[in-house]
């Protein structure tokens, strides 16, 4: 129990470095993932797609995100953030694509639409159980949202599975680093949980 309650507790946010020339192994990543699809899931759908990516496509990946931040580059700023983000995503050491499908034409989807959501909430508790076993390993995470798949090139960058039916949960970009902030202080848990015992 202890070992869980301290990766909970200890787990956080981390930027991965990206000067290490250290990078966990693939196999490693490919394990952990296999272990974490265990989540509860309705229906027993299996919406979780992994996407698993080599140097090539993070930096591909990056050069996409810094265009969609770059918009259409009449914004100075915005051209010069864009070129920080396309080298701080570019550059990571690792980075692990999850995404939720769930095919909405489906006899399933039409007569239970709940199940787009139910889906995503598997998706979310696959990531959170990847997010576990990364801090088990001393590997540093980011779950990221930056909106890439917005860009036209990146379903075909990654080869999406089925990108009509499919949604990016977590960019999980990962590695090693060298510090780590404390465990994080919640508000009171009064504030959240109403105990009727
Ligand atoms: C659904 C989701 C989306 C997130 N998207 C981003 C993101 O786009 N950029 C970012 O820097 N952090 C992102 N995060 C990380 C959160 O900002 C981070 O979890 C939060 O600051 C709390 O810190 P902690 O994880 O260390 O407890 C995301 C986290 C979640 C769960």
């Amino acid at each position: 129990m202890s070992d869980l309650v301290d990766a909970i507790l200890g787990r956080r946010t981390v930027k991965p470095s990206t000067y290490s020339e250290n990078i966990p192994d693939p196999k490693m990543i490919r394990k952990l993932v296999d272990i974490a699809r265990h989540a509860p899931n309705h229906h027993r759908t299996e919406p979780a797609r992994f996407y698993l990516l080599d140097s090539d496509r993070i930096q591909k990946v990056g050069q996409l995100f810094g265009e969609i931040v770059a918009k259409d580059g009449s914004n100075p700023q915005l051209v010069e953030r864009g070129k920080k983000k396309a080298s701080e995503w570019g550059n990571a050491p690792g980075l692990l694509i999850i995404t939720c499908h769930t095919d909405r034409n489906s006899e399933l989807v039409q007569k239970k639409p709940e199940i787009i959501e139910e889906d995503y909430a598997t998706c979310c508790c696959i990531c959170q159980n990847l997010l576990l076993l990364f801090e088990k390993e001393n590997i540093a995470a980011k779950w990221s949202t930056g909106p890439v798949w917005e860009h036209k090139d990146f379903a075909r960058t990654i080869d999406l599975f089925s990108p009509l039916h499919e949604r990016v949960v977590a960019l999980l970009f990962y590695g090693y680093a060298e510090q780590k902030p404390r465990a994080r202080i919640l508000s009171h848990i009064n504030k959240s949980l109403t105990d009727y015992s």
